[in-house]
């Protein structure tokens, strides 16, 4: 080619180059401007001095909070629910993506990343909470993080809960989309199943509660992962009967006092205990003084860690006669009203109740997690297996495997009562997770991505198969096909980690999906699809 026309293509390829940067620039500033209309105060941009403040403050992951993590156009931070809808106006207008943030709690940071333009709906300040003990019931609004729902229903009565999760600075929002799980599952089940009523912004702008939703989109919210159909704005919930004081221990064994036969054991009796007890197993390794047991330096701890609704003159002789290996007495208990079991299970001191309405963790690290359900004992030699796994350089920072008992409550509730499915014929669940510090990701985080990887697979033959099934709410996009720009997912992609999450449930959430959503407006790289072709 001559050098004449080579000048000529490379100047054409710089003006359209330069036509597609300006007009994706002056359609950025057509949609801040709407939204500056409609919103006046609470939009942030990355001119604001507080824009990085207001982004970095809900993120659990530091993972997702890069200097190369892609960042939104703008923040939007409600004070009020009717503020909603114009936002959701003007992203439709201008094909503007919109992630919802409540807590910011997810795995993989899809509340707050996407690698398209998208802006940030922040719910921090729609986070009301009305409890009302005479019907035991509560309104919460998304923005509110469980601590404060907690403490809130505690204020009102010692003897009411809500069975949803551990973590006190967990969002609402996101929380019981995605269905939630705490200590009182066994006797109540999950947080989603333990709704009742809801409000969301559907594609639309239309605020609806359950009446006006109806009952498929109503189904659909509770435990199918809340950012495919709209944006929920509160959840009416039914709060649970505990007794006055409630027991907890926590027993530490390490592999030299037994600790892969007491697993093994537990395997099979966790999830036939009464209602009441609920015992979880956390795995760790520890280091002890060379040459003194275990492999080299090192041993596995497992944590028996327990609540019982009830008190210990009922959980001793429950435990001597169905779990006596593990040598349970009276010194191991504490007595404690459920408000304070939550602040023993976070490690708080049981009495800095105010801890609980923190919203922010007092440290957050990079992390990796995966999930898994049991539905066979695994044999003592696939224990050892893990040991071994667990033995490697990769988790030495820290390394967990939390093993949580189904059965109860959960072994009662049909499996297509709500989208969350892993129901009866599960004795447990795994969740596998490694953390990382600042330093070991300045030089190489897929080290210990890769490590979680290995040890996923280790687990295959051990755990559910034909799908191999997994918990919503803990996010992992390694689980299936995901488009490059992780702006749509079609069905028979989806279906891949559809199935895993929701088992057979999936299809009728996409027919849901298509029918409140079809342009599918409402999406993240793990989005219900929708069935209608635009
Ligand atoms: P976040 O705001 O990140 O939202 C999560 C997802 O829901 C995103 O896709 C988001 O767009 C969407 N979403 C959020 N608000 C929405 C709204 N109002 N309307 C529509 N969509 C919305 N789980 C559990 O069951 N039991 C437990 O004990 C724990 N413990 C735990 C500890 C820690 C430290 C972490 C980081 C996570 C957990 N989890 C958990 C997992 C947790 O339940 C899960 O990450 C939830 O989705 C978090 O909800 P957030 O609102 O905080 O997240």
């Amino acid at each position: 080619m001559k050098l004449r026309s080579l000048l000529a293509l490379f100047f054409l390829a710089i003006f359209s180059f330069s036509l597609v940067v300006s007009s994706a620039k002056e359609h950025d500033l057509d949609f801040l401007e709407c939204l500056k209309k409609a919103h006046e105060s609470n939009v942030y941009t990355p001119t604001n001095s507080s824009y990085t403040s207001i982004l970095s403050f809900s993120i659990q992951n530091l993972r997702f909070d890069a200097p190369s993590t892609p960042k939104p156009l703008a923040i939007v931070t409600p004070q009020q629910e009717p503020q909603i809808p114009p936002v959701i106006r003007c992203a439709r207008e201008n094909e503007m993506e919109i992630r919802t943030r409540s807590g910011g709690h997810d795995y993989e940071g899809l509340s707050y990343v996407s690698k398209v333009p998208f802006l940030i709906l922040d719910l921090i300040n729609i986070s009301g909470i009305t409890v009302d003990a005479k019907s035991k019931t509560a309104w919460v609004q998304s923005g509110a993080t469980l601590g404060s729902l907690y403490y809130r229903v505690a204020e009102k009565s010692r003897t009411l809960g809500f069975p949803a999760g551990l973590c006190p600075t967990i969002g609402v929002g996101g929380h019981l989309g995605g269905g939630g799980y705490g200590t009182l599952m066994r006797k109540y089940g999950l947080a989603a199943d333990n709704v009742v009523d809801a409000r969301i912004v559907d594609v639309n702008g239309r605020i609806l509660d359950r009446k006006s939703m109806g009952e498929d989109l109503f189904w659909a919210i509770r435990g199918g992962g809340g950012a495919s159909f709209g944006v929920i704005l509160a959840w009416k919930v039914r709060l649970v009967d505990v007794p006055q004081n409630v027991t907890v221990f926590s027993i530490d064994r390490t592999l030299e006092q037994n600790a892969t036969r007491l697993i093994h054991k537990w395997q099979s009796l966790a999830h036939k205990l009464e209602k009441d007890l609920f015992i979880r197993v956390i795995l760790s390794r520890m280091n002890i003084k060379p040459n003194q047991g275990g492999t080299g330096n090192y041993t596995i701890r497992a944590t028996f860690n327990s609540l019982f609704v009830g008190g210990i003159d009922r959980l001793l002789p429950m435990m001597q006669e169905s779990f006596p290996e593990l040598g349970l007495v009276r010194k191991d208990c504490i007595t404690m009203s459920w408000i304070q079991s939550i602040l023993y299970f976070t490690g708080f001191p049981i009495d800095s109740l105010e801890l609980l309405l923190e919203r922010k963790q007092s440290s957050v690290g990079y992390f990796k997690a995966k999930s898994d359900y049991v539905q066979n004992p695994i044999p003592e030699n696939g224990l050892e297996g893990i040991w071994r796994m667990f033995f490697q350089a990769e988790a030495n920072l820290q390394a967990v495997m939390i093993f949580t008992p189904y059965g109860g409550r959960m072994d009662e509730i049909a499996a297509s009562s709500i989208p969350f499915p892993h129901r009866a014929g599960n004795l447990y669940k795994i969740q596998h997770l490694v953390f990382w510090g600042a330093a070991e990701a300045a030089r190489d985080s897929e080290r210990y991505l890769s490590w979680i990887r290995r040890l996923y697979k280790y687990m295959t033959p051990y755990v559910s198969k034909s799908p191999r099934e997994a918990y919503v709410n803990y996010r992992d996009l390694d689980i299936g096909a995901n488009n490059d720009n992780g702006t749509t997912t079609s069905y028979p992609q989806a279906k891949i980690w559809g199935s895993k999450y929701f088992k057979n449930n999936f299809d009728r959430l996409v027919r849901v999906k298509t029918v409140v959503d079809p342009g599918n407006f409402f999406k993240n790289e793990q989005s219900i699809p929708s069935l209608v072709i635009r």
